[in-house]
């Protein structure tokens, strides 16, 4: 009998939104048929969320968008096995990756990633193709390929999508303020793209079990593709 494919993911999740993600994406995966060690990437030292105030929010915004590293932990030794695919999977941070997974790949990168398959996941406010151009330019530094990419956009209409993020990164209820309510009903994703990460985890899997490439795979519905 044919092994089963074995999965790789490295995480980060400030807000939760990434991590609701995987949820239901190592749901599809295991259905599927495939063996899932998920590596959480872990601030030395923790970070708050939200950030407590506007003026933290935009010191926030600037530093990432500056590509400021955030130092991380040592990862645990399982991530040094051998795996069929990696999955790199977290927020989008002014444009960039985030500042802890900008580290794993400073650090950690061109160890892990060498000659592997990287398929990376996003989840963002809408705005991930620097994030993304800038990931790939990362992995090809490390030696890796990008096997495809998962993009996950909140669905909320805009302004009320940026306004809403903003608000809530600093700390405040925008589903509940003046000109907001009514149009910006929750942060973040929505059940359809919990139930599509689901979906994705199956596709992955079957294709992992059939040799087929990845690249092959559409994973267009994930987003409304800013
Ligand atoms: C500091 C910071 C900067 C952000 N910048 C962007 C951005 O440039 N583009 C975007 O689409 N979303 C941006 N976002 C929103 C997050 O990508 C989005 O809320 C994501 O779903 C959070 O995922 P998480 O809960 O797993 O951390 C930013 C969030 C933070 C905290």
């Amino acid at each position: 009998m044919k092994p089963s494919p074995t999965i790789l993911i490295i995480s980060f999740s400030l807000s939760g939104q990434t991590k609701g993600l995987l949820t239901n994406l190592i749901c599809g995966l295991a259905s599927s048929g495939c063996q899932v060690q998920h590596e959480r990437l872990q601030p030395l030292v923790p970070l708050r969320f939200p950030f407590g105030s506007m003026r933290k929010t935009v010191g926030m915004m600037i530093r990432t968008f500056c590509r400021q590293r955030i130092a991380i932990k040592p990862l645990s030794s399982a991530c040094h096995r051998k795996y069929d695919l990696i999955i790199l999977a977290g927020p989008t941070w002014s444009y960039n990756p985030s500042g802890p997974m900008l580290s794993f790949l400073d650090r950690d990168g061109r160890r892990l990633l060498q000659n592997k398959f990287v398929l990376p996941l996003i989840s963002c406010r809408g705005y991930w193709r620097m994030h993304l151009w800038g990931l790939k330019r990362l992995l090809h530094q490390c030696g890796a390929q990008m096997a495809n990419a998962m993009i996950f956009s909140h669905p909320a209409k805009e302004p009320w999508r940026t306004l809403g993020v903003f608000l809530k990164l600093s700390g405040k209820h925008p589903e509940k303020m003046g000109l907001l309510a009514g149009r910006y009903l929750h942060y973040g994703h929505d059940r359809r793209q919990l139930a599509q990460a689901e979906q994705f985890g199956r596709q992955i899997g079957r294709s992992l079990q059939a040799g087929e490439a990845l690249r092959d795979l559409r994973f267009q519905n994930a987003s409304d593709r800013n």
